[in-house]
């Protein structure tokens, strides 16, 4: 019954990249982490600029960003609608590519990888969140979960992740019988599942209160301190800066400032 709605809800765009062919290459994103050295950060971004369209119409969507982040951090990123957060997430995630400059992740460069090792990147080593949770309306949240862990290898058990996020007694509901909160969580447990080395989290609040928002933030951290996920989270809500390591400020497509937060705001004090 579940294989079924699998293969049925499989072929949906969301999965489809994340289904694709494996490359027969080798690649960045299979090869081990390099272990020279504990130091190499989880991603290395240099002058990276990314134009949307062309001529007159041309978006400067990104103008030289420079960043490094540190395995196992939070990082918070905050800044005025159209500032470039998305876009910077989407080209480290592996989900757009940049006009020129570099990413290297795991000390490994991404940028020119071909289509198919960045499916392989984003499927072995990526979890998205979104602020809309993208569940399969017709699935309970075992099986929007499951969708994930059949198509990786070596997933924590679906059931597990779910518990993770506090919704081991939720398992059976459908997308509709839970709360907005709560399916934020399911989408959390559902990029959890696959062990990955980093999430990034595009709004995960933003159609949240302050109450349900919290949850979803306490399940973040949860996943950062038990399995040393980075965490990347872009956001409107200046209150969430509090949990991070460290705070970048975006301004029409550069960044204005980084900042490291000396000590972290317990997040039940978060303000909305
Ligand atoms: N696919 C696209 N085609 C053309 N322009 C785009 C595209 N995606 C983004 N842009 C433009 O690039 C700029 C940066 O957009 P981006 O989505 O990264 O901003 P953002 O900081 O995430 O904003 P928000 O907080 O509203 O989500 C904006 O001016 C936007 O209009
Ligand atoms: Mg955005």
């Amino acid at each position: 019954m579940l294989k079924a709605k699998v293969c049925e809800t499989l072929s949906t765009s969301l999965f489809k990249a994340e289904n694709a062919k494996k490359p027969s290459m080798p690649n960045a994103s299979t090869q081990a982490p390099n272990p020279a050295s504990e130091s190499v950060p989880a991603y290395r971004v240099e002058q990276l600029r990314k134009i949307y369209g062309e001529g007159e119409a041309a978006v400067q969507a990104l103008r030289g960003v420079s960043i490094e982040i540190p395995k196992g951090e939070t990082v918070v990123f905050l800044g005025p609608s159209g500032s470039g957060k998305s876009t910077l997430l989407n080209i480290m995630g592996g989900l757009d590519r940049a006009t020129s400059g570099s990413v290297e992740f795991l000390g490994r460069e991404l940028t020119g990888q071909s289509d198919g090792d960045l499916t392989l990147y984003r499927r072995q080593h990526v979890g998205f969140v979104f602020q809309f949770y993208n569940l399969m309306p017709g699935l309970t949240a075992l099986e929007n979960v499951e969708l994930v862990t059949e198509i990786t290898s070596e997933p924590m058990p679906a059931a597990d992740a779910l518990t993770l996020v506090g919704l081991g007694n939720r398992m059976d509901h459908f997308p509709a019988q839970l709360s907005g909160g709560e399916q934020q969580r399911v989408a959390i447990a559902r990029a959890i599942a696959k062990r990955p080395t980093v999430m990034f989290c595009d709004e995960p609040t933003g159609a949240l209160d302050r109450a349900t928002g919290l949850t979803v933030l306490e399940a973040l951290a949860e996943v950062n301190r038990e399995f040393g996920t980075t965490l990347l989270i872009v956001t409107h809500n200046a209150g969430v800066a509090g949990l991070a390591d460290r705070v970048v400020r975006f301004i029409d497509g550069a960044i204005d400032s980084v900042a490291t937060n000396a000590t972290k705001t317990p997040i039940s004090d978060i303000e909305w």
